[in-house]
């Protein structure tokens, strides 16, 4: 089935298409376009995301990033006029065009808070002739209700539009289901462990099956790519923070600075980064006179900083795995794009894991499908319509603070 999936909830507008197929047993992705619109440049300034601005921002750019999408798979087709008999009546108007015609209140209802994004739609697709998909995956939540939202009405309209049905999907999900496109992904990939780490989220999690998650511990206060953003942001090192600490921190000394461990040692899976984030901003408070040393004390805090935070979720993770016992360990989330996590989990598992645990696979998302995106939609799309995960157009939500494990689709 073919797959048109839309993701808004944050910062980045980004479209998919793809064709599914082997149902759950032995799911198949075939990807026939990724585009992904970045609204950093816009957020930079405020050092973080700015939820009426990325709101704005999804307005600007849903119908280019539709466009070279549909581009990109020949699926954009200039409108054709409708068969001789409608001709008489209204002359040079496709049946697609008709329908927009007829419809025009009520697509306007549906954009009641997104008139700029009405106006691009509308304009857009009296020029086009409708693509044909089996259904539409949109992100419906964790997320900024105002970004959500219009990712929502957009994927409504053309829900409604095209006749075909809508599938929600969690954000968190999406990061999970991602690790699906890796080559060489487990054919048994359930029961698995998730270390979810992005800017909005740090949890473990355990799979069943597909859909059936549970959340075995999370963050008490900031996720862990918060925690990155902050302390770049504290170090004046610009913003995201994540990929510039990571980038930094290569040269640094990841021993200079001995920052507290949060919760290493409990007997848990919470977490919590604030207080090492608060520390990073003490030490740095108290070398700030320094003015000419001051890169390379940067560049030591932030390695230090990484090494901490790196060091609980290692240490944490590896304690869910020989608790749980499960096969596969998954990462997923922006945060999963760094190499440093990469690596020190890596060798963790296999330190930890030698012998008859070897067995334990490890996957990481693809870097480039690491932070979000909409291809990670599409295949959470389409393992939730076979499990018959689909609504109308009409019931469509935003749930900002959905959870995993209350997935009720
Ligand atoms: O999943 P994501 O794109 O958006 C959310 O759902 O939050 O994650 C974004 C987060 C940001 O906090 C960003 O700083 C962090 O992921 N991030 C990284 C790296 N790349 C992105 N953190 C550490 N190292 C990276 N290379
Ligand atoms: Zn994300």
């Amino acid at each position: 089935m073919r797959i048109l999936a839309i993701e808004t909830s944050c910062d980045e507008t980004a479209i998919a298409i793809i064709d599914g197929s082997g149902g759950l047993r032995s799911p198949k992705f075939k990807i026939l376009s990724n585009i992904v619109s970045s609204q950093i440049k816009i957020h930079k300034k405020y050092g973080g995301v700015v939820p009426h601005l990325a709101k704005r921002e999804h307005q600007k750019n849903l119908v280019p990033v539709l466009k070279q999408s549909l581009e990109k798979t020949r699926f954009l087709k200039v409108n054709f006029p409708a068969n001789e008999k409608n001709s008489i009546f209204i002359p040079n108007l496709s049946r697609d065009k008709i329908k927009i015609k007829e419809n025009f209140n009520q697509l306007k209802e549906i954009f009641i808070h997104e008139p700029e994004l009405f106006l691009k739609l509308f304009n857009f697709l009296i020029k086009y002739e409708f693509p044909k998909f089996d259904a539409i995956a949109i992100t419906v939540g964790p997320g900024l209700e105002p970004a959500l939202w219009t990712g929502i009405n957009f994927a409504r309209a053309l829900s409604f539009l095209f006749d075909i049905p809508l599938i929600p999907v969690d954000h968190m999900a999406a990061h999970i289901y991602v690790n699906w496109l890796n080559k060489n992904f487990s054919k048994k990939p359930f029961p698995a462990l998730t270390l979810l780490i992005s800017g909005g989220h740090t949890q473990l999690v355990l799979g069943g099956k597909y859909n059936d998650f549970k959340i075995i511990g999370e963050t008490r206060d900031d996720a862990v790519g918060e925690a990155f953003d902050k302390v770049a942001k504290l170090l004046k090192l610009g913003y995201p923070g994540g990929p510039i600490i990571e980038k930094i921190a290569e040269k640094g000394n990841a021993a200079a600075f001995n920052f507290p461990r949060p919760m290493i040692k409990q007997k848990n899976y919470e977490f919590s980064f604030s207080g090492l984030k608060t520390a990073v901003l003490y030490e740095f408070k108290k070398n700030d006179h320094l003015k000419t040393i001051n890169y390379k004390l940067k560049v030591d805090m932030a390695a230090s900083f990484q090494q901490a935070a790196v060091d609980v979720l290692v240490e944490k993770t590896v304690k869910a795995i020989n608790e749980f016992k499960v096969k596969n360990f998954l990462v997923g989330g922006g945060v999963s794009a760094n190499k440093k996590i990469r690596t020190d989990l890596e060798k963790a598992v296999k330190k930890q894991f030698a012998g008859w645990r070897k067995k334990i696979k490890i996957y990481f998302p693809r870097p480039d499908l690491a932070t979000d995106n909409a291809l990670s939609v599409a295949v959470a799309g389409y393992f939730n319509y076979l499990k018959g995960v689909k609504i109308d157009w009409q019931n469509a939500r935003a749930v900002p603070n959905l959870r995993i494990d209350y997935l009720d689709f």
